[in-house]
């Protein structure tokens, strides 16, 4: 039968309204009393246009001129809350923390291997409980910091931000693999390769938009077109999880992190192919972090000479507190607050994870007076509590004053919340100050002659690093 031209117009007018109305129904939590004001969402699309996802924090500040601490987006038919401000973050991360435990449903990872929902949630709970077994806080563990702190000081060279990457990888590895690798090994330098590329997928219109209609990953080809770093990435840690396997002797305690997860996978019958999330969550969560953090904090001591040597300034701290004999330890962060401000005014300035990682309300929650329905995604603008000015002195200047009290006294603040709920902060905490001190106890920093001074200034790609690159300095002290 053919269609007449009425019948056509017809058929296509009840088709539109029936997909506005499909759309409506999946944007039914907005209509929810008390839901956060936002822009009004686009068809289909939601705001996905309106959101700059090059650089999401500027978009983020101008809506929350707008719409207030509290604002709503919709990315395709996926409700988000964005969170912004100390009250807020605070309010969901940690009075709320367990109405938001969870990730959003990881199905733009589902190529990796990773499950629906709460995979993620047991790969934390099992990496932190056995990071804690593995000796954070023991002296095992310090003890691989620092030994890779002495080569990292010996290997020095003028393009900082590689060899950062090498050591704090090495650090991952000992606990993962049990050894370290070489700074020319051409396992490390494939892995640091990948993981870079693996980086640069996270961030930009196309991945918001797979996130958003995760359904297009289907079309045969996509994901290993989108996402070639990332699947590289997957295929080297299967090999020295496999590599583990063939040689893990049952009868001995588990040699390293990734011989515990298999153990627990034979004992508790988890997915096989869990053990590769694991290990790569910890790497890609544990190396290009403190090494961003090393990286802000070499800049910032050659864009501060008066912060990095005198008058009673770090080096001249560590050089009366720990010498230059022996290695710095963790029980000298009590003897030595100036340089503890500097490492803690570093991370704030540097703000290296700005948006946080997102979360999912496991149930209806109320943040700042408006409900946030089950199922919601929700993003932490952790950047917004560093430049806050009712908080901090100087929000925009690099101010180590900010955690020193009149005495000069190191004093923690409540506002610097630069792992949100994350449970990483020991062995992080650990690795900034010991390779920190280390490299400050044998090297003074600064910018080569002829060369024009870095800005300062930083790029948001999923992290926010020093950028451009720069080159500095290092002479033994
Ligand atoms: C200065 C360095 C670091 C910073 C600023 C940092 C920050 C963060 C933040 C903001 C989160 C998200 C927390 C949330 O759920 O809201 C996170 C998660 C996490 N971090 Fe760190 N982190 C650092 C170093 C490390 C290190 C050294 C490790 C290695 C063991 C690590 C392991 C993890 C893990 C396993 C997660 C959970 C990942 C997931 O759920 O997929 N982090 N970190």
């Amino acid at each position: 039968m053919l269609l007449t031209g009425d019948t056509l117009a017809t058929l296509a007018v009840a088709v539109a309204i029936f997909l506005l109305l499909v759309d409506q129904m999946h944007r039914h939590s907005r209509w929810a009393a008390h839901y956060p004001p936002g822009p009004m969402p686009l068809p289909g699309l939601g705001n996905l246009l309106q959101v700059n996802f090059q650089d999401p924090l500027l978009s983020f500040s101008q809506l929350r001129r707008r719409f207030g601490d509290v604002f709503s987006l919709q990315q395709a038919w996926t409700p988000v809350v964005v969170l912004n401000g100390l009250a807020a973050v605070r309010e969901a991360l940690v009075y709320r923390s367990q109405d938001n435990y969870d990730r959003p449903p990881a199905t733009v990872y589902e190529h990796l291997g990773y499950g629906p929902r709460s995979e993620g949630v047991i790969l934390r709970r099992f990496s932190s409980s056995t990071l804690r077994n593995f000796g954070l806080g023991k002296k095992s563990l310090e003890q691989w910091v620092t030994e890779e702190a002495s080569c990292l000081c010996a290997a020095f060279a003028d393009q900082p931000q590689r060899l950062l990457n090498k050591a704090v990888s090495n650090v991952i590895a000992s606990l993962t693999f049990g050894s370290r690798f070489e700074y020319n090994d051409l396992r490390i330098l494939k892995l640091l390769d990948i993981l870079e590329d693996g980086l640069k997928e996270e961030v930009g219109f196309v991945r918001q938009v797979l996130e958003a209609i995760p359904v297009l990953l289907r079309i045969p080809g996509l994901a290993a077109r989108v996402f070639p770093g990332q699947r590289a990435f997957m295929v080297l840690i299967d090999e020295l999880v496999i590599e583990h396997r063939v040689t893990r002797d049952r009868a001995q305690p588990p040699r390293d992190l990734t011989d515990a997860f298999l153990d627990e996978v034979e004992v508790r019958g988890t997915p096989r192919a869990a053990s590769r999330l694991v290990v790569s969550d910890l790497f890609s969560a544990g190396v290009i972090t403190t090494s961003a953090t090393l990286a802000w904090a070499l800049l910032l001591m050659i864009l501060h000479p008066d912060v990095q040597r005198e008058p009673r300034r770090v080096q001249q701290e560590v050089d009366e507190v720990i010498g230059q004999v022996r290695q710095p330890e963790m029980g000298d962060q009590a003897l030595v607050p100036f340089t503890m401000a500097v490492v803690h005014e570093v991370q704030c300035f540097g703000d290296i994870i700005a948006l946080g990682l997102p979360h999912m309300t496991s149930r209806d929650i109320e943040v700042q007076g408006f409900l946030i329905p089950k199922g919601t995604t929700l993003i932490t603008n952790l950047s917004s509590v560093p430049k806050d000015e009712t908080i901090w002195k100087k929000p925009s200047h690099f101010h180590p004053e900010h955690f020193l009290d009149a005495q000069g006294r190191f004093v923690k603040q409540e506002a610097l919340i630069p792992f949100s709920a994350g449970t990483c902060g020991p062995l992080a905490c650990m690795e900034r100050f010991l390779f920190f001190t280390s490299l400050l106890q044998h090297l003074s920093f600064s910018v080569p002659t002829g060369q024009p001074r870095p800005t300062g200034h930083g790029v948001f790609a999923f992290l926010v690093t020093p950028s451009p690159p720069y080159q500095l300095c290092a002479l033994p002290c």
